[in-house]
């Protein structure tokens, strides 16, 4: 992962990535003793459950804080960072289908920003998209209700040409809906124990431990380090059991192919907007900016032992299995009835033609225009949309394409059935280059939405479209 450079800053992110190698085969950082055995790395970040300050089971309200803060990444060195409620991150809010939702958000920043709910089915106005700014000092109130199913939803900022940056800096979060089938399900639920979040991103830092958030012709710098929930070089001890995991790509611009070091199998039980119809058995999972992927993982055959997640072929999170049993839930055969797609529709049609060299692109021809309102559509009724990713001549990559205000259905991809495991509800949808994804979308509120690829610099450099519902 080292690229070959010369200036000083550079030789000192050699040392400091040869000194967590060392520290990694030679765990004299921080080691934790349990049951006479010796972790090495750090213990897992596991963020906090935001309180809920109603007291009517019928409402949440919630305040959030965007702030500066401190954060010890590396052992001695501080990177100035970006948080909620915090200094790197933010809290989880979990909800109920059927509540009500406030929100104060605080804007602490000294710059403006926006705080848009990724995957909630509300009408614009409540977004948090680009045409919500929280100014400096300012605060929002939005309120909205939970109308769709059960899911892990995430929040982040959505400025225009500034959502990349705040997002490196730190500010995103989790959403957890919950409702009667997550309730009925005996899935693993013990939140931190056997239901663990995990929002994995990349990153780079200086020799000071500063951020260093590079942009080029060709994008965004990938990152050397993982942080996963903040966390770098983690671990995490579980029981023997299945352990539930609510995976977010929260990286900027990277995908991520997932796997699990002693080659057992992912049960996936969830994509973007809920639960499957039922588990998909995955030896790999490939997860595009801006996706959530949940699944069980069985750690019941293994004890004392060290399973890590992989990324790319690196490890990325340690579990370590203790030796005792934990909770008995199970994987269900069924998990959900998700509403039939109704064959041979004949339904209005859209095309958005994805395409892009390097860092900028562009969507149907036309770079972002805050402007320009692209599509209208009306509210309430179905309609499909095709998605192509149209090769340029060079530098041509893949996109995630993301909706507002929507759960879709994928219709097929390159003429085919979509696999199993994205046959439930998406918000976000990877397009390789050469690729056509047909989806069935429908809006159920009115107002001024996004649709863009979900790698934050092409957003913020103008891969982006706006439609109003009506
Ligand atoms: Cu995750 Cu337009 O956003
Ligand atoms: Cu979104
Ligand atoms: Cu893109």
């Amino acid at each position: 992962m080292l690229r070959k450079r010369h200036s000083q800053a550079e030789f000192f992110k050699f040392l400091t990535v040869m000194l967590v190698a060392a520290l990694w085969v030679f765990p004299m950082s921080a080691p934790a003793e349990t049951a006479g055995s010796v972790r090495s790395g750090t213990p897992l970040n596991i963020p906090e459950i935001l309180e809920d300050q109603s007291s009517d089971p019928a409402v949440a309200s919630f305040e959030l804080f965007v702030q500066h803060g401190r954060t010890e990444f590396f052992s001695g060195l501080t990177t100035e960072t970006l948080g909620y409620n915090g200094s790197y991150l933010g809290p989880i809010l979990r909800v109920r289908r059927g509540q009500q939702v406030n929100v104060a958000v605080h804007n602490q920043l000294g710059q403006a920003t926006t705080v848009h709910w990724h995957g909630m089915d509300i009408r614009g106005e409540a977004d948090g998209g680009p045409h919500q700014p929280i100014m400096p000092g300012a605060v929002w109130e939005p309120s909205f209700n939970v109308d769709q199913p059960a899911a892990t939803l995430w929040y982040h900022p959505h400025l225009h040409g500034t959502t990349g940056p705040q997002v490196y800096g730190g500010l995103a979060g989790l959403i957890f809906i919950e409702d009667e089938v997550s309730d009925r399900l005996n899935l693993p639920k013990e939140y931190g124990v056997n239901d663990i979040p995990l929002i994995l991103q990349d990153r780079n830092f200086q020799s000071n431990g500063s951020f260093s958030y590079q942009v080029n012709m060709m994008g965004l710098v990938p990152g050397d380090t993982m942080l996963v929930n903040g966390t770098v070089n983690p671990y995490v001890e579980v029981n023997q059991e299945y352990v539930r995991l609510r995976i977010l790509n929260g990286s900027n611009f990277e995908n991520f192919l997932l796997q699990l070091s002693d080659g057992s199998s992912f049960y996936q039980i969830a994509s973007d907007g809920g639960f499957l119809e039922s588990p998909v058995v995955r030896d790999s999972l490939f997860i595009s900016p801006g996706e959530r992927v949940e699944v069980i993982v069985d750690f019941a055959a293994a004890a004392d032992t060290e399973i890590a997640l992989l990324a790319g072929g690196q490890p990325v999170l340690r579990f370590y299995v203790l030796d005792s049993a934990g909770f008995d839930s199970e994987i269900p055969e069924t998990l959900a009835s998700l509403p039939e797609i109704p064959a041979g529709e004949q339904l209005p049609t859209r095309v958005f033609e994805l395409q892009s060299m390097g860092l900028r692109g562009t969507i149907n021809g036309k770079a972002f225009d805050i402007n320009r309102i692209d599509e209208s559509v009306n509210q309430g009724e179905p309609e499909v949309w095709i998605i192509r990713n149209v090769r340029s001549m060079m530098r041509s990559s893949g996109h995630p394409f993301h909706i507002h205000g929507t759960q879709f259905r994928i219709l097929s991809r390159n003429g085919s059935p979509p696999p199993l495991e994205e046959r439930g509800f998406k918000d976000t949808v990877h397009v390789d280059p050469g690729e056509e994804v047909v989806i069935r979308v429908q809006f159920n509120h009115q107002g001024l939405y996004m649709y863009h690829c979900h790698m934050l610099e092409h957003e913020d450099y103008g891969m982006m479209g706006q439609f109003m519902v009506q």
